[in-house]
């Protein structure tokens, strides 16, 4: 779907996922998000914090997994993504501590594996995601799927592409101090939400837009895999549909 601009489309997101909240509030059952970070989805935590505020929606059932973090990555740095999470959504609604997951940058590298696969163990434990929030950076990525990523791929530890560290070294103050590595949940691990929610805005996305939606299917470009996914949807505003 095609929206004016990133606000309406924010807030059309936001409004999805309050709606899975209060229906699973019913039934007594939890909302599982699987949750990414950048500046795609800020707008829709900001609009999920204030149907919090000044529209009593509780996160008291919701439990959520993020895609990817930095590694290695403290979560007290600045530039990690926990510190976005909580600066964005976390500090600000009434989500159990517990019931947040994202990657940890901070372990022994020896024990990532093991790690990996317990966040996938995790993610089936609560039945799965049900809506996957996803952005898309100009390699094509999905989380930190870079080019080469099998559609099959589960959670892991992977290299940058130099175009994503450099696409961060703003946030870094230089390409040399972006983190070489991240672990990233997979593409066969996006694959599994019920739903899953692409997001872009802006012209500076139409042209990795465009390749992901009508390109030829290609570990190239990660995102053409969604193609194959039918629970995907693709959210954009005018800009970044342009050249559709
Ligand atoms: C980072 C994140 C991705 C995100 C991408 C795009 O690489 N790990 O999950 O999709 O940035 O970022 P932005 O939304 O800032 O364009």
């Amino acid at each position: 779907s095609v929206y004016a601009d990133q606000d309406a489309g924010s807030i059309e997101i936001a409004a999805r996922i309050a709606a899975l909240i209060v229906a699973k509030q019913e039934k007594r059952e939890v909302a599982v998000l699987g949750l990414a970070t950048g500046a795609s989805p800020v707008k829709v935590y900001t609009e999920l914090v204030r149907l919090h505020k000044e529209e009593g929606l509780s996160f008291k059932n919701v439990v959520t997994f993020n895609l990817d973090e930095y590694f290695p990555m403290s979560p007290t740095s600045d530039q990690s993504y926990v510190r976005f999470m909580k600066r964005h959504l976390f500090d600000h609604v009434d989500i159990a501590e517990e019931n947040i997951h994202i990657p940890d940058g901070t372990i022994p590298v020896e024990e990532v594996h093991t790690f990996c696969e317990s966040y996938e163990h995790k993610i089936s434990s609560y039945g799965g995601i049900d809506i996957q929030l996803v952005g898309i950076g100009r390699t094509g990525h999905i989380g930190f799927n870079e080019p080469g990523s099998a559609p099959n791929s589960g959670t892991r530890l992977v290299t940058l592409d130099d175009l994503t560290r450099r696409d961060a070294s703003r946030d870094f103050g230089g390409k040399e101090n972006v983190p070489v590595k991240a672990i990233t949940m997979g593409v066969g691990t996006i694959f599994k939400a019920k739903k899953i929610l692409l997001m872009a805005w802006n012209e500076k996305k139409a042209a990795i837009v465009k390749q992901a939606v009508e390109g030829e299917i290609s570990a190239d470009i990660p995102a053409t895999y969604l193609q194959l996914a039918a629970q995907v949807e693709v959210i954009l505003d005018k800009d970044a549909a342009s050249l559709l």
